[in-house]
């Protein structure tokens, strides 16, 4: 694993944001701030967490008995109270929580934090309606509407734990979700809209609950209020005759600081995804302290992450942490190439967007249909730009950070995980930046990259990224798989292991290269190697399957799939159609392979698992390296 990496240590180029930057941010001197921080730990995230309302305060900041750590013991709060109620019982109560925009601008609805408060209030007490309590776990399916985050507060509302999965999954998907959590209820829409296309949502939920027994009742929205949708009585609902005549205040249900929030499944490198478990308390204080201090987040500012509440960036920067600090965010439903390539700067432009948080396939996108497109718009309201999901090469860096912020904006590059609910390492604002970089662990996190032996490598040699100290919000346990989780953290001793190869230079700011496990990131998204196989396999014509990851300019990564078919099948076009059909439905668009060749073996071990490893070199004409286990 220690290769060297071609990082040219004496020739960095930094880029230094104006002074005024760093003079008015929340965080101030980094360096300062992380002394503060490695000082008094516990005393650190003590004082962040002060800062929020709390039912009942905590006896102790943190236990920790590896691997597993409780926060703010026996603190009681409603993170929905945080979100909402302190800011209605104050000042901004009239100012707008949420603005929302749909592929045309006729679409549009704005809601203020008493109007959010309210509809997240009557949504709970439906919800209580139909029998769901503290503990019940509710799966939200929906598209990216105000409706899917009043859902998700509503469940917080009254602690029962949501599970949220994004709208482009296809029927297998879900329905693995909705039994691995045991849904009671779902709640989904009639249809989604993209590229001006209706693409239904509730067909596939009622398929995809067939064989879920746990689920009583599905809610569904109307998309179109004029558009009747038909209702099976036993067991759905529409979505505002289960608000006709409820109370539109909701007491929030005191929650224990380590009772789960919530649980969002993650690709795995095995077949089954991971249901990372959140807690109310931790989660809490850790998405309002990286809102606040990542994106320097003011009143003033009009906060715009592009992420689906799907997704952990959604849930995260979507949703609580912006509401937890008071923001302003703009949602929309939107597609950033529809219809035209200008539909981003245009919104930006519209509602002067402060804050814009997007990943590096959007900008690779961007850069690719040129420049002309947003130098259309007036774009001098931005003062901070963001990126996540992937590594944001130089060369984007450099295109974002001229094009888009006009040598102006710092540019926040967070690396972090579906598992760490937070920001993990960044560049704070106001310090140097460099292209290819990430940056440092944020003041609170404790990071390195170490060799597997958990020895820190010297600046220039590959190893894997590690988190050394618990941070508040850190997955709590994968749903029902205590075991999985604990891998996280015996890996590497005394570690949690991200399973990201990373670099380090001779000032600790760390290259993020890629995973060192069966993940594919495409797009931004964790696809599971196993999950693309398992789906191709269930087609009745493929005997086995392999999938490896291949670069992709726009994707950062794209799918590549080996099929051996069955006996009597014959390879072609039509076939190959019929596969990438299959895995559309079966997992959902985002799954498709862009390549599928046709093999009559594959390689493997003598124990009969498939080397990915020796297919990914074949391909990149790279050496394979050790192969002594090679079946022949
Ligand atoms: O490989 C890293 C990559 O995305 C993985 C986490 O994926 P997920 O849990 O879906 O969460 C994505 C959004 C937080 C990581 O293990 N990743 C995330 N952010 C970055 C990144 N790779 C490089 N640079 C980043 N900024």
């Amino acid at each position: 694993m220690a290769e060297n990496f071609d990082v040219k240590l004496d020739e960095a180029k930094y880029y230094t944001p104006k002074a005024h930057c760093r003079e008015q941010s929340w965080v101030g001197d980094y360096n300062r701030a992380y002394q503060e921080f490695l000082a008094n730990p516990d005393g650190f995230w003590d004082s962040v967490a002060r800062e929020l309302e709390w039912f009942q305060p905590w006896d102790r900041v943190k236990e920790w008995e590896y691997p597993h750590a409780r926060w703010f013991l026996n603190g009681k709060l409603n993170i929905t109270h945080n979100c909402l109620d302190r800011h209605v019982q104050n000042q901004r109560r009239n100012k707008v929580a949420i603005m929302w925009r749909g592929e045309t601008e006729e679409e549009e609805r704005i809601l203020t934090y008493r109007q959010l408060y309210h509809a997240v209030c009557r949504f709970a007490n439906g919800l209580s309606r139909l029998g769901v309590g503290k503990g019940d776990r509710v799966c939200i399916y929906m598209p990216l509407v105000p409706e899917q985050i009043i859902a998700m507060l509503a469940c917080a509302r009254i602690g029962a734990i949501h599970s949220v999965v994004f709208g482009g999954f296809g029927v297998s998907a879900l329905n693995q979700r909705i039994k691995g959590i045991g849904a009671k209820v779902v709640v989904t829409a009639d249809f989604t809209y993209r590229r001006g296309k209706a693409i239904p949502l509730k067909n596939v939920v009622e398929e995809a609950v067939v064989n879920a027994p746990s689920v009583e009742r599905i809610v569904i929205l109307r998309r179109d209020l004029d558009k009747p949708v038909e209702i099976h009585p036993e067991m759905e609902v529409d979505y505002y005759d289960l608000m006709e005549g409820v109370e539109r205040e909701c007491p929030a249900e005191p929650m224990d600081a380590e009772d789960p929030l919530f649980v969002l499944y993650t690709s795995g490198t095995t077949g089954t995804p991971k249901g990372i478990v959140h807690t109310c308390g931790g989660y809490m204080v850790g998405t309002y302290y990286t809102t606040k201090n990542v994106f320097d987040i003011k009143d003033s500012d009009i906060f715009w992450c592009t992420a689906d509440p799907g997704w952990i960036t959604g849930h995260s920067y979507c949703v609580y942490g912006p509401l937890l600090n008071g923001a302003t965010c703009l949602i929309t439903e939107a597609t950033p190439d529809y219809p035209d390539p200008g539909t981003y700067w245009d919104l930006i432009e519209e509602y002067g967007v402060t804050i814009f948080y997007t990943a590096p396939t959007a900008i690779r996108m961007f850069m690719r249909v040129g420049e002309e497109w947003p130098n259309r718009y007036n774009l001098s309201s931005l003062r901070i730009l963001g990126s996540v999901g992937e590594p944001l090469n130089p060369e984007a860096f450099e295109w974002y950070y001229r094009t888009i912020g006009k040598d102006r904006c710092p540019i926040m590059d967070t690396w972090w995980q579906t598992e760490t609910g937070m920001h993990m390492l960044t560049t704070m604002i106001g310090e140097p930046m460099r292209p290819g970089f990430v940056g440092r662990p944020l003041p609170g996190v404790v990071a390195d990259v170490v060799d597997m032996a958990g020895k820190p490598v010297p600046p220039g040699t590959g190893g894997l990224l590690v988190i050394k100290e618990p941070w508040p919000s850190m997955m709590r346990t994968i749903w029902n798989d205590d075991e999985r989780y604990c891998k996280y953290w015996n890996t590497i001793p005394g570690c949690y292991t991200a399973a990201d190869l990373a670099v380090k230079d001779k000032d600790g700011y760390i290259m993020v290269i890629g995973r060192s496990d069966d993940l594919i990131v495409v797009a931004g998204h964790n696809i599971g190697t196993a999950e693309v196989e398992s789906a191709l396999v269930s087609h009745e014509a493929v005997a086995e399957a392999a999938v490896i990851g291949i670069p992709d300019a726009l994707k950062g990564n794209a799918i590549k799939a080996f099929v051996i078919l069955r006996n009597g099948r014959r390879p072609g076009e039509k076939l190959r159609n019929d596969l990438v059909y299959h895995v559309r439905m079966t997992l959902g668009p985002i799954a498709i392979p862009s390549e599928i060749e046709f093999v009559e073996s594959l390689p493997k071990t003598r124990s009969g698992k498939i080397m990915r490893r020796v297919l990914k070199a074949q391909e990149l004409g790279m050496d394979p390296g050790d192969i002594s286990t090679l079946e022949e």
